[in-house]
């Protein structure tokens, strides 16, 4: 028979248990706390608002919920400004206490913002920024990139180049990170076809004004120019290049972000445009014609990469979440899910590298009326080198 110390020893027990198991409940049923750091102003101001409409659709779908947990949202815009962030970073770090960080556009202001990770340990989703670093030599298992590295759509650019015979190339892009190395991995696959670099044009970030170097192009009659600009500034290049007199004579490449989301604006100067990109908006598959369909459903314009990689880091997280059964506090386990996740894209399915890079298939795509048209496979299952990232094992 059980003496009345014993029952009162198996009702402690219980009270403690049903205590635990209320905190536990309470763990993972408070709202997740997510940390979206993009540009809402300035030239890359419609980047940012298509990544977090494409984020919050994939949250969305899965009825406002990741692994259970609904999401609160603490929202900074960082300008493109690199000087800002880490200021920008710190304020959602520490004062917000987020417990995922996900930005950003420029690849400047993710440094700033891997900087911080690194210190700090917070999970950290890159939707865009294609800093080589951030999976190169500042790779870190709690950072991931969602979208591409800049060497990642400039390489294959290189050898379509080449293999069409055009080697004396004329490269013109903003002076930044995200420039220097789209013309880094361009040259690369240029000069393996037999091809070459001979003269870098620079302008400062995020200045518009190309008039003398337009003119520079003119008098150097290359066999061809590869350019990187992105959002109003790309707008303006395609312009100007056309309005140069150059567009029919010196044909003009670029990493796909030149005609990306910006197609109704540029008009009939970005027509024929051939470019190198992860996504296309005419890819034929029912998985994108799907995205595209409810993405116009629940925001105003037609979706474009930034959307799509904004998305790709909501079904990222949603697997990790789902994993972890929204308990965030398990990092180990969180990231070993992230790490092994395959993402069902619109762009197509993709799979993260060591590095934390996405492994995925690089399109040639062509400007046709107001869409991208995929016109080929540029490289299929790209993968970034990650030149100096040694990942420390959690
Ligand atoms: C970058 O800064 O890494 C960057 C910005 C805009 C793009 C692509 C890359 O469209």
């Amino acid at each position: 028979m059980r003496s009345r110390r014993d029952f009162l020893k198996v009702a402690g027990c219980l009270t403690t248990g049903t205590l635990l198991s209320h905190r536990f409940a309470w763990a993972q049923s408070g709202k997740l706390k997510v940390g979206l750091m993009l540009p809402y102003t300035g030239t890359y101001a419609a980047l940012g608002n298509a990544i977090t409409s494409g984020f919050k659709l994939a949250v969305a779908e899965r009825s406002g919920r990741l692994g259970g947990r609904e999401l609160e949202y603490f929202t900074v815009d960082d300008e493109s400004d690199p000087s800002k962030a880490p200021e920008n970073t710190n304020r959602l770090v520490q004062r917000d206490k987020v417990d995922v960080l996900i930005g950003t556009v420029h690849s400047g202001v993710a440094l700033g913002m891997v900087k911080i990770a690194r210190e700090t340990g917070t999970l950290l989703l890159i939707p865009n920024a294609g800093a080589a670093a951030a999976t190169g030599e500042l790779c870190s298992p709690n950072i991931f990139r969602t979208s591409f590295s800049n060497w990642q759509t400039g390489y294959p650019m290189g050898k379509v180049v080449a293999d069409r015979g055009l080697k004396n190339v004329v490269a013109i892009t903003w002076k930044y990170a995200a420039g220097e190395e789209s013309i880094g991995g361009f040259s690369e696959g240029l000069t393996k076809g037999g091809g070459k670099v001979v003269k870098e044009l620079w302008v400062p970030f995020p200045q518009v004004e190309f008039q003398a170097l337009l003119t520079q192009i003119a008098s150097l009659k290359p066999d061809a120019v590869y350019t990187f600009f992105a959002g109003a500034g790309a707008v303006k290049f395609v312009k100007d290049y056309a309005a140069a007199g150059l567009k029919g004579k010196i044909p003009l490449f670029g990493s796909g972000f030149l005609t990306d989301g910006v197609l109704e604006a540029q008009g009939e100067a970005a027509q024929g445009l051939e470019t190198t990109l992860h996504y296309g908006d005419g890819l034929d598959t029912p998985r994108n014609k799907a995205f595209r369909q409810a993405y116009s459903k629940a925001n105003k314009g037609e979706p474009d990469v930034y959307a799509v990689q904004g998305y790709d880091t909501g079904l990222l997280l949603a697997a990790g979440l789902e994993a972890v059964r929204g308990d965030a506090s398990k990092k180990n386990d969180l990231i070993a899910a992230l790490e092994k996740a395959r993402i069902d894209s619109p762009r197509g399915a993709w799979t993260l590298s060591k590095a934390h890079n996405p492994i995925q298939d690089i399109y040639l795509r062509k400007v046709v009326g107001t869409q991208n048209k995929v016109i080929g496979v540029a490289h299929k299952a790209l993968e970034d080198p990650a030149r100096g990232c040694n990942m420390k094992k959690t």
